[in-house]
């Protein structure tokens, strides 16, 4: 069988790095670039151009993404052999989003590009994106060939996310703007999807009637990594449940697509957005929603400060930095099934996980040999240790009686690949010009209108977040949360 060959793969692209000296870049962007560049996906006579606003020369440019590699390229896998190719890509120009001889200079840069894909990542502050379209506009780079990649957070509730998102379509079609959620380039993100419709044995029981709850969960060790007042100004709600978390409930619950094309994922996607019961009336939100705000505690790495104690902190803030939910999609497929979603900042440990309890059997057969039978669960883990886990019951070895023990099914693959950065994926998408692992505009809008209903009904709430430990998963009242309805968190 020939594999098709992806359509912009073979022909080398231009990609116009924005905000080319800043944290992302650093740390994600460029070892993604330089691993794709490795592997030979990305075709010889690609070009990077880094544009940020600090004056400097290619050469200084070069030796500091050289540095960057050799601190966050994937460990041993930084070759001087393949810097030497990699490096003579780069470029870089100095420039400021509100001269338009930056953007001039920028398109006299580029001006031997012929039909090329020009892809401009935008990895900038988000107040950003109108100026930088319009400059690109302006100077003839966002014509047909064009893409632009952008980064969340697109806005901090609909009305905000609605003005960045008009300036950038003001510019570009939907179909030449690719929103990331890096967490839809996680490998096992995608595993979920083959999961799911490579396999005709869990869709039979993939509903309420074979599905007793399902739970999203990505703790995290780390506190606010010294960029308080970022973190200040968006909060656990913001920075991870409108994102990530719902991305990745929305890829368990829709219904089948017809196929991979972008529209097809992201019609089902959005459904299930529109299909999240709100919650906006206060005694709901109470009764489904916890908030939280770590105080000083201890971690496997010794005593930690609280959130009030962090270098260049507001005393006073109320932000939250744990949440956990109880939502419910109002269909028929998933009617009166919790999904419950927690996500925090210094837990005990690192950990992201979808876990989906099925029910229990309908008649215990083995209730009179004093053995427990538990229902089976799917574990599909995202990090630290990628997997695909099915927790079964099996009978152990022996003349006494029916002993019962549960077993887990490893369904990951002995894969001794190392994983890849989640950006190597999407970049790499967005050079071959495929959608299908980023958001669309009507998604990111439902699933703030969702959030935006929730924070309203805490912001007239005057307790504020409740505190919690760092190095505990987070306040009691979320063990409540999933404890009063007869369930209990997986961990
Ligand atoms: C980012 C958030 O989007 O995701 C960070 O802004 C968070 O606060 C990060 O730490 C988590 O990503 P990952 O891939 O490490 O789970």
């Amino acid at each position: 069988m020939t594999v098709a060959q992806p359509q912009f793969l073979a022909q080398p692209s231009d990609i116009c790095l924005f905000g080319a000296t800043g944290d992302l870049a650093g740390r994600k962007l460029y070892p993604a670039l330089y691993c794709l560049f490795r592997d030979q996906h990305l075709p010889a006579g690609c070009r990077i151009l880094g544009l940020a606003r600090s004056k400097m020369s290619r050469d200084e440019f070069v030796g500091q993404i050289r540095e960057k590699l050799r601190e966050h390229a994937p460990e041993g896998e930084f070759e001087d052999s393949v810097w030497v190719d990699f490096s003579a890509m780069l470029d870089y120009q100095p420039l400021d989003v509100h001269s338009t001889e930056s953007f001039q200079n920028m398109a006299s840069h580029l001006n031997d590009r012929g039909e090329r894909p020009l892809i401009h990542y935008l990895s900038t502050s988000p107040s950003l994106y109108g100026d930088i379209c319009r400059g690109l506009e302006s100077v003839g780079l966002a014509g047909a060939q064009a893409r632009v990649v952008i980064e969340k957070p697109i806005g901090t509730d609909l009305e905000s996310s609605r003005v960045i998102n008009s300036a950038v379509d003001a510019v570009f079609p939907e179909s030449s703007i690719y929103r990331i959620d890096h967490y839809l380039g996680k490998e096992t993100v995608q595993n979920l999807l083959a999961l799911r419709f490579a396999n005709g044995i869990f869709e039979p029981r993939w509903n309420s009637a074979g599905i007793d709850n399902v739970q999203i969960t990505v703790a995290e060790t780390v506190g606010v990594e010294g960029r308080w007042s970022y973190y200040d100004d968006s909060g656990a709600m913001r920075d991870m449940v409108q994102n990530h978390i719902l991305q990745l409930l929305s890829l368990v619950a829709m219904e089948a697509p017809a196929s991979l094309d972008p529209d097809a994922v992201r019609d089902e996607k959005v459904k299930v957005l529109r299909a999240l019961r709100p919650l906006s009336e206060r005694a709901d939100i109470d009764a489904n929603t916890v908030r939280g705000q770590y105080r000083a505690g201890a971690l496997g790495t010794g005593p930690v400060p609280g959130y009030l104690e962090e270098e260049g902190c507001n005393p006073e803030s109320s932000t939250e930095t744990f949440v956990a939910i109880r939502a419910e999609i109002n269909n028929w497929r998933w009617s009166g099934v919790p999904f419950y979603l927690r996500t925090g900042k210094r837990m005990p440990s690192r950990y992201s996980e979808i876990s989906v309890q099925f029910r229990d059997v309908p008649h215990n057969l083995f209730a009179g040999e004093n053995t427990d039978v538990q229902a089976n669960r799917l574990i599909i883990r995202l990090q630290p240790q990628e997997g695909i886990q099915l927790q079964m019951m099996y009978k152990v070895r022996g003349l006494d009686g029916m002993q019962l023990r549960k077993a887990e099914l490893n369904l990951s693959t002995e894969d001794l690949r190392p994983p890849r950065n989640a950006y190597e994926r999407l970049l790499l998408d967005a050079v071959r010009g495929n959608q299908t692992l980023f958001v669309r505009r009507d998604e990111v809008e439902v699933a703030w209108k969702w959030v935006d209903q929730i924070m309203q009904g805490w912001e007239s709430d005057p307790e504020g977040p409740k505190p919690y430990n760092a190095g505990t998963y987070g306040p009691t009242a979320a063990i409540a949360l999933t404890e009063k309805h007869g369930h209990s968190w997986n961990e």
